[in-house]
């Protein structure tokens, strides 16, 4: 059953940045997943283009570029000239009427476009945007921080999101973001997701090599 891992780096050592990168290419994960946040869409500031770039420098996976930010339209061209870049998702809440532009501005530059949706917000609003995004980000945790808990009412939603693209026919892939791990990946893989993002499950593990592998099987 595919089962596509993206580490999150918001939960890796910067002080070994070089030996976590090489870690990861030597691992079964798909891609990397770069928390990107500003410290005003949510309470907390990350890391920018220079981390981003010395991440893409010593990587050889694809980049999973998730911006927790209020105008991602300012910085999209940025993100998605990273070595690596093929993954961009924005927050339908930090969009409000220009997430359609901003979906666009993504495909345009030759990259998979996402909306990432946080807990609070329904998941029908994202209907009216079929077509226009190659990914849904469904938040298992509200935007922030890594090794926040788990909300479980995420397995339903992401339920919810799979009938309502078969009912459409619309074709995306849906990746689970915050509090994913061995007990409950299973089930979301079985509702319809396909991409993980972990952070805590592999970086707090004493083997992240093993930890990855073993969310892949
Ligand atoms: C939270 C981030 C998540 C988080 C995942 O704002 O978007 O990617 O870092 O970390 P875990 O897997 O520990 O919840
Ligand atoms: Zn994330």
């Amino acid at each position: 059953m595919n089962r596509s891992i993206a580490p999150s780096m918001l939960s890796a050592d910067f002080g070994r940045i070089g030996e976590v990168c090489a870690m990861l290419d030597g691992s079964a994960a798909d891609r990397i997943h770069l928390d990107i946040l500003d410290g005003v869409f949510a309470p907390n500031i990350s890391f920018g283009f220079p981390v981003c770039e010395a991440i893409a420098a010593a990587s050889h996976k694809p980049l999973d570029i998730h911006l927790m930010i209020v105008r991602p339209e300012d910085y999209i061209e940025r993100f998605a000239a990273l070595k690596g870049a093929r993954y961009i998702a924005v927050h339908i809440e930090a969009c409000g009427g220009r997430l359609r532009k901003v979906l666009r501005q993504i495909r345009a530059l030759g990259l998979q476009a996402g909306i990432a949706i946080s807990p609070g917000t329904p998941v029908e609003s994202l209907i009216e945007y079929f077509g226009e995004f190659d990914y849904v980000l469904v938040m298992g945790v509200n935007p922030g921080y890594s090794g926040q808990k788990y909300m479980p009412e995420t397995l339903e939603r992401v339920g919810i999101i799979s009938e309502m693209a078969a009912a459409a026919d619309a074709s995306f892939f849906i990746e689970v973001d915050g509090g994913v791990g061995k007990a409950n990946i299973g089930d979301l893989r079985r509702a319809g997701a396909t991409v993980f993002v972990s952070g805590s499950s592999v970086f707090d593990a004493p083997d992240p090599v093993a930890a990855i592998a073993n969310l892949a099987s």
